[in-house]
């Protein structure tokens, strides 16, 4: 599995703890992300890890800002994007299985470095359940084509 990782300045920190975290689990990162002391508008960042997920350069994003609002608004401005901000595991599971989230989003100052790493844990592992979900998945896109 590839993850494509983002942060704006809010979240290097936390960003390096979740990089470590899944390349302990043999997962390859790529990571768009700032380190401690750069600084990028949140947008920036959504977009270009975004677009990597989109161009399937990656498997599955993640994205940290200060509250994982800013990253999940603008991620999801881009066509076949479902970014969901989530601060505990039972949304992060769900939004894998019902929503087909492929972009997982948390704020650095919400979420602690254990129980994001219990966050990612449950998106990672979970998968799309399909069937009636898929239904519904198809009625956002179809939002996204008339929009
Ligand atoms: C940056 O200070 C902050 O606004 C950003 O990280 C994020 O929380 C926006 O949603």
């Amino acid at each position: 599995m590839k993850i494509v990782i983002g942060n704006d300045h809010a979240g290097p920190s936390l960003k390096e703890v979740i990089k470590k975290h899944l390349e302990n689990k043999g997962i390859e990162i790529l990571d768009l992300g700032v380190k401690e002391g750069e600084k990028i508008d949140y947008p920036k960042i959504a977009e270009a890890v975004a677009l990597k997920v989109k161009d399937k350069e990656a498997d599955l994003g993640i994205l940290i800002c200060g509250t994982g609002i800013g990253v999940s608004i603008s991620a999801n401005k881009v066509k076949g994007i479902r970014a969901a901000c989530v601060s505990e595991p039972y949304s992060a599971k769900l939004s894998r299985e019902h929503n087909d989230a492929n972009i997982l989003c948390f704020g650095a100052r919400v979420v602690g470095e254990e129980l994001a790493k219990m966050i990612v844990d449950e998106f990672i592992n979970a998968s799309f359940l399909g069937d009636r979900h898929l239904r519904r998945v198809e009625m956002i896109t179809d939002i996204e084509k008339r929009g």
